[in-house]
């Protein structure tokens, strides 16, 4: 199954390394990184505090033009590469005969993986404790007061986030530390599809409810007089988040991808299966949040403190608010899988192989980090690391990391992913590398990864200074 690795010999990549077992495989590991908290926690937040359908255009507008190519871009220079994104980057310059500085992008996209799931295991800790409460019935009849509390107090308390915090990233490092079939794609195939079927059947109920057509023409009327700047950056950021481009993920899932697959049909797919699942995750909160009449606009506590008031008074609510942590804590652990592989796969190769020591290394790194996030909503609250700049002011650990991670790093990564496959690398080497005949897709695919996507990119970063 191994051998169709020619690449890494000829490109001294890792011998033997494991490759994904079909086309099939990979666009599950894909989407399953791409599909995380950032489509059921994040965007239906931040769609409800920036105002709705002006917003999702935006954001759909940043998926196509900018999202897409970049995630081509990321796709091929990991399959090119066949390492981990450090070791990719550095090998690729030297073949395309670039600067050896070029590695820095692939540490740059190490390091936020590495960033964004110290923060995003408190989050899934956070899914993990949910699962509890909705299952043991805790939502039932409660008032906004008591569901108010039970959110407060699991923040308030540093224990208890370490203790979810820790438990989640046990089982991210028990499934990366079995390998690439054993572990992550077994682990892929069962919880993905359970995804799925999950979803559909929190949006079949939310059709039922009163507040659906609301939720739609919320969803999709755009309203273009409440589009700020920062909502445009903003739906920038997520683009990127949202389709795990520039932090190392999809370029370590990439170096798995076999030759003979296509990296533009299968990133195209990954865009669109993930697209549609944040716009049916709206689908299924925002009904129930304007059934209950209750607030939009309710920022990060969305889901966990506003859905849980919906589930408790809704019939079999113990049912559906189970169901719907549960579809959040599996979002969630496909995604982190995604997020510890670059280190792990950089840390395996330096240590000449050994899977499991790596995987420990990446996790416990990792784990650390998040102790400061999970303190940073109780002991370290008042802590305000760059709070001095205006752009800071008031953002704990936890918010700089998510504002630094989506709002700068990946950005700045995924401009250079389209400087380097548009400018670095021949026309002639990107269309091998994608396996395409110059003609039109060819050339329009070239065209939006030197001007457009860097372009876009750029004016929406340079506005936000001004
Ligand atoms: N795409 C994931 C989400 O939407 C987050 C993620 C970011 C995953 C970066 C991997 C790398 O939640």
């Amino acid at each position: 199954m191994n051998e169709i690795s020619q690449p890494t010999a000829q490109q001294g990549g890792r011998h033997g390394n494991p490759l994904w077992s079909s086309r099939l495989a990979f666009i599950l590991a894909a989407t399953g990184s791409a599909v995380g908290l950032g489509n059921i926690w994040k965007f239906p937040y931040i769609t409800g505090e920036y105002g709705g359908g002006a917003f999702v255009l935006v954001y759909l507008l940043c998926i196509a033009l900018i999202g897409v190519p970049i995630l081509i871009a990321e796709v091929m220079l990991g399959r090119r590469g066949r390492r981990s994104p450090l070791h990719t980057m550095a090998t690729l310059a030297r073949e395309d005969g670039c600067s050896a500085h070029w590695l820095l992008l692939g540490g740059m996209g190490m390091l936020a993986g590495w960033l964004i799931l110290s923060f995003y295991s408190v989050i899934g800790g956070w899914s993990l404790a949910y699962v509890g409460n909705a299952v043991s019935g805790q939502f039932a009849g409660a008032d906004a007061n008591q569901i108010g509390t039970l959110f407060g107090d699991m923040l308030a308390r540093p224990a208890t986030l370490l203790g979810w915090h820790s438990l989640f990233m046990l089982v991210v490092i028990a499934i990366v530390c079995r390998g690439l079939k054993s572990g992550m794609e077994k682990a892929i195939n069962l919880l993905m599809p359970l995804l799925f079927l999950l979803l559909l059947v929190m949006v079949g109920y939310a059709m039922s409810t009163p507040g659906f057509e609301q939720a739609t023409s919320f969803l999709f009327n755009p309203d273009f007089s409440k589009l700020t700047t920062e909502a445009v950056l903003t739906a920038l950021g997520h683009a990127f988040f949202t389709l795990s481009l520039a932090s190392g993920a999809m370029m370590a899932y990439g170096s798995f991808l076999p030759k003979e697959y296509s990296v533009t049909g299968t990133a195209v797919t990954i865009a669109i299966v993930d697209t549609v699942v944040a716009l049916l995750a709206g689908l299924a909160i925002f009904p129930l949040v304007f059934s209950n009449g209750l607030e939009v606009a309710a920022g990060p506590g969305l889901i966990f403190q506003t859905l849980p008031l919906a589930f408790g008074q809704m019939p079999f609510g113990i049912l559906f608010g189970s169901l719907f942590f549960a579809l959040l804590l599996i979002a969630a652990i496909t995604s982190a899988i995604s997020m510890l592989e670059p280190a792990v796969e950089w840390l395996e190769e330096r240590q000449q192989g050994n899977r499991l020591r790596a995987a420990l290394i990446a996790g416990i790194a990792v784990w650390t980090l998040g102790i400061v996030n999970a303190l940073s909503f109780n002991l370290l609250g008042d802590v305000h690391p760059l709070g001095f700049l205006t752009a800071f002011e008031g953002k704990t650990i936890f918010d700089l990391l998510d504002y630094l991670t989506a709002n700068i790093m990946l950005p700045l990564g995924g401009l250079l992913m389209a400087v380097y496959a548009g400018w670095a690398m021949s026309a002639q080497a990107l269309a091998q590398a994608l396996s395409l005949q110059p003609g039109m897709l060819f050339n329009t695919l070239r065209f939006v990864l030197r001007f457009i996507s860097p372009v876009l990119v750029l004016v929406v970063f340079i506005n936000q200074l001004v």
